[in-house]
């Protein structure tokens, strides 16, 4: 009988490290590792080896950051996307991603197992497993760190010394990070008690913005249907636009995010966040969407933003009602198309001015000066008929002449 052969997400950290030669001696089976890089600075160098070395047979990286960016990110940015009004989501949207990688190379190789390095306790392995059944129905999914015998990450490193499993011998991080172009997470460590304001340390690549230039970075984003194309005037591709954004982001101490969050399985967790591309580009979007879309579009997106957010952190990417809401996504961005300026300084973003051909702004409609064309006359009768159902409540309420306010 042929060998069994099984597919591992691997990031190259100690848990998917131990995982590759526990899977390979447990299962009896030829481990091959799949990395998606998603722009993740920390862990990305050496990983291919690293695999080959703890007993991978083959071990595939593969550059998956454009793809992120264009088919993950943007619908997200586009939907305006806020978890709990506020986490632009990095992990969440790159989790559907990496089990369509998963499920891609599991195809190819032709295995019928392939296995994460998620916790039982977080959302991660929801995300990758509900994203390879909607995917894949027929693929079997492990997941060793729900059953192993280890207890501790001492206990890990244990394993790993004792088979020569390449483990990073620096001074070891107190927090667990999860990394790519969108933005860090970082929890754990002293981070769990929500008391304890974060130490500098736990801030991965922002400066405080105490000890960011005391001169504010002007920035112009141009968008196309919803989509960022160009900075300061220049075409970008994805990448680099995504890439430009957090560099200078960070280096002005804007997008750092600290949270107490719902998980999907009802545990409240705290993390801090460092999602300065996010945070940029999803403020200059918001601008650009107020200046236009209709008064009752602009409202209805709101439901459907949260909607939309709460699908995405609860796994449901592939689901039906995640393709319908963002083809209706899809269509309010039709017009959203123009230029945002903003002004990073200190760990803020201000916005400077915004600008569309498509713009529903109406000069003489808002001026408070004589170039006002609109009818303030109107304004009577419609306020008298809008205004009924409550006349007539409060008449009903208080039948007597006397007028009672409350
Ligand atoms: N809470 C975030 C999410 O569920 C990030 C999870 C991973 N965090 C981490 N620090 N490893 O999307």
């Amino acid at each position: 009988m042929a060998k069994r052969k099984i597919v591992v997400a691997y990031s190259g950290g100690l848990d998917t490290s131990v995982m590759v030669k526990w899977l390979k001696d447990k299962y009896d089976a030829d481990i091959v590792t799949a990395t998606g890089f998603l722009g993740q600075v920390k862990e990305i160098e050496g990983v291919k080896e690293k695999a080959l070395k703890t007993g991978a047979v083959k071990a595939i990286v593969l550059d998956l950051r454009e793809e992120f960016l264009t088919n993950y990110v943007w619908k997200a940015l586009k939907a305006s996307a806020l978890y709990e009004g506020a986490y632009p989501m990095a992990c969440a949207i790159g989790r559907p991603l990496l089990a369509k990688m998963l499920v891609d190379v599991a195809i190819e190789e032709g295995v019928d197992s392939v296995a994460h390095g998620c916790t039982g306790k977080g959302n991660d392995q929801v995300r990758f497993e509900v994203g390879v059944q909607s995917l894949a129905p027929r693929l079997d999914v492990i997941a060793p760190l729900r059953t192993w015998e280890f207890k501790s990450r001492e206990e890990e490193m244990e394993y790993a010394r004792k088979h020569n499993i390449p483990v990073k011998a620096t001074k070891e991080n107190p927090y667990s990070i999860d990394e790519n172009l969108w933005g860090i997470a970082v929890e754990c460590g002293v981070l769990e008690d929500p008391t304890v304001s974060p130490p500098d340390d736990a801030y991965q690549i922002t400066v405080d913005p105490k000890n960011s230039p005391d001169t504010p970075a002007l920035i112009t984003i141009g968008f196309e249907k919803g989509i960022p194309i160009c900075l300061n005037e220049i075409e970008l591709s994805a990448v680099e636009l995504v890439s430009q954004l957090r560099d200078l982001g960070a280096a002005y101490g804007v997008g750092r995010l600290d949270l107490i969050e719902n998980r999907v399985v009802g545990i409240k967790s705290r993390e801090i966040y460092e999602a300065p591309a996010a945070v940029i580009l999803h403020t200059a979007h918001s601008e650009l969407e107020r200046l236009i879309l209709d008064k009752e579009t602009f409202r209805y997106k709101q439901n459907v933003s949260n909607k939309i957010a709460n699908l995405i952190y609860d796994g449901l990417w592939y689901s039906p009602l995640f393709k319908s809401l963002c083809a209706f996504v899809d269509a309010t961005q039709e017009n959203i198309t123009g230029e945002v300026k903003l002004e990073l300084y200190k760990g803020t973003i201000k916005t400077l001015s915004r600008s569309s051909v498509y713009s529903l702004y109406n000069k003489n409609l808002a001026t408070y000066t004589v170039e006002d064309t609109f009818d303030h006359k109107s304004s009577d009768g419609f306020i008298k008929i809008y205004g009924l159902p409550y006349k007539t409540i409060a008449l009903v309420k208080n039948p007597a002449k006397e007028e009672v306010t409350v």
